[in-house]
């Protein structure tokens, strides 16, 4: 038997995804890691915390299914998008890594706009200056920690972070390189002029490889360590919603997807360059050489539901552990006797500021609505709903994109929930499919590891060859009515909030113990 092996360096933690080279899926293991906070609208992770998961992740798989590790014939990785890693000569870690969702860099955005210019932005980096991509977290870093900036040699991404680590080489690979707004997107070279408009070196970018290209083998010390052979290929992988499009088969025009993961992402295949016109929207290089896609960015899909999980779901993980049950099954059985439209209550889901569609950093999630006559059951289904309004934001840009499929791939954790599905359906009119995999990212990674060593000739053969939509669910005309009624007044809310978003970010940290 030959197996090829993903791992997606998420933001909840790493998973490790072993695949047949027939196609068949074995099965994945999970090893969590810690997220911190330390300021509000900040987040980090450790990267050595990304290592350590990585290992017990690998042994998990490992154990779990007993595979021989001589069989593992190439190892892909996936990887949360544009969260700094930034390392000193000896490839040491200088400070924790700033996230995606980190809502420090609204300066460093404005900067940006004034030193490079939108226009060479949109020309070259192919994307506005939004926050949580990598560039404005290195003017941050310059500006604010001078004695750490001082000591970076590379800028890297987490997951080649952890390709660096099983390898020794450090490289950054194209579709996650992409999302630092530092790389010619058309061209796939760094971009020399944005560097110097930000006057910034050259030398700390790594040298770029392709998703599918061996970037390195497993090093006799790493060999050691989590029992892979030494020399076993590692390829360059991709980031996690392009590896999320290939584990999903959005590779061809047309195609979408939906990941409800920690964020939400609604992203769309590209066979040639869209420049973005509605401002947040993202145009990245796909892991499918010279492919692109666009996508909105939702910061807190699942990571509003697992807020309410764990702030007010205690009674749920306590049922649930006693009777086997997942704690988000228990809710969304809740949320299921609500009823569409959550009896007149919304939910804004901007717990850590919103990308699209409004590139806020200071925005809050809020209730709005709440009356005496709502119960938990309403207030589970409007988080639902309120990150289904989110998506349909993104739906209007990627349409106004030029985007016209009828239906919508679904991935993630939180496409396990029919109702969600049902619910996202009948807001965007597009019918929501399930495939016979929602391991997205990790099962991308593994493909393009199946790539790189030769099992298949590129991703669009390997999705095909191992996914079918397996459930479809379609709007529901009912719920449609009474969506099409909620959803002006869910879009009014953020410009009648905003004001009191940015004075409420002014005192918020003097009154955060
Ligand atoms: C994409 C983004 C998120 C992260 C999540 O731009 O910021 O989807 O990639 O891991």
């Amino acid at each position: 038997m030959a197996y090829m092996l993903g791992l997606d360096i998420g933001t909840s933690g790493v998973k490790a995804l072993l695949v047949e080279d027939s196609g068949v899926i074995v099965g994945s293991a999970l090893q969590e890691y810690p997220f911190y906070s330390p300021h509000p609208g900040w987040t980090e992770q450790d990267p050595q915390d990304m290592w350590q998961g990585t290992i017990a992740a690998l042994a998990k798989v490992l154990a779990k299914f007993n595979v021989d590790p001589k069989e593992i014939k190439g190892v892909g990785l996936s990887g949360q998008m544009h969260s700094s890693v930034f390392l000193d000569n000896n490839g040491q870690v200088i400070r924790p890594a700033i996230l995606w969702n980190d809502g420090r860099t609204t300066k460093q955005c404005r900067d940006i706009e004034a030193l490079v210019g939108k226009d060479l932005l949109l020309a070259e980096a192919c994307n506005p200056a939004l926050q949580g991509f990598t560039a404005p977290k290195v003017l941050w870093l310059r500006e604010n920690e001078p004695e750490n900036f001082a000591k970076v040699r590379w800028l890297v991404l987490p997951k080649d972070y952890i390709r660096y680590r099983l390898t020794g080489q450090i490289n950054m690979e194209i579709s996650d390189a992409a999302g630092t707004l530092l790389l010619n997107v058309k061209q796939r070279t760094w971009s020399q002029r944005i560097m110097d408009k930000l006057n910034l070196p050259m030398e700390i970018l790594p040298s770029l490889v392709n998703s599918a290209q061996i970037a390195g083998e497993i090093t006799a010390e790493v060999a050691k360590l989590t029992g892979l052979v030494e020399g076993t290929p590692v390829v360059g992988g991709g980031a996690d919603n392009a590896c999320g499009a290939v584990g999903s088969g959005i590779v061809k025009a047309g195609r979408a997807m939906i990941s409800l993961g920690t964020s939400g992402v609604m992203l769309a295949h590209l066979d040639t360059p869209t420049l973005p016109t509605g401002g947040t929207i993202h145009m990245f290089n796909h892991a499918v050489t010279d492919k692109f896609y666009m996508m909105g960015v939702l910061l807190s899909a699942g990571l509003s539901y697992r807020w309410f999980r764990d702030e007010l779901g205690q009674m749920e993980q306590v049922v649930g552990n006693q009777l086997d049950e997942d704690a988000y099954t228990l809710l969304t059985k809740q949320a299921s006797l609500s009823s569409p439209g959550s009896n007149g209550l919304l939910f804004l889901p901007y717990l850590t500021g919103e990308r699209t569609p409004h590139a806020d950093g200071n925005a809050r999630a809020s209730f709005f609505g709440l009356g005496a006559n709502h119960t938990r059951k309403d207030m589970i289904r409007s988080i639902l709903e309120g990150v289904g309004f989110g998506f349909q934001d993104s739906l209007q840009l990627l349409r106004q994109a030029g985007w016209e499929g009828s239906a919508v791939r679904c991935i993630g954790g939180g496409s396990k929930a029919i109702l969600w599905r049902e619910i996202i359906a009948s807001m965007l009119d597009l019918q929501v499919q399930t495939l016979n995999s929602d391991e997205g990212p990790g099962l991308g990674a593994a493909l393009l590891a199946g790539v790189g060593t030769g099992m298949f000739s590129d991703p669009t053969e390997a999705s095909g060859a191992i996914l079918q939509v397996t459930s479809t669910v379609d709007p529901n005309p009912e719920w449609q009515t009474i969506y099409q009624d909620l959803y002006p007044i869910y879009q009014g809310l953020y410009p009648a909030l905003k004001t009191s978003f940015e004075q409420l970010a002014k005192i918020a940290p003097t009154l955060c113990v």
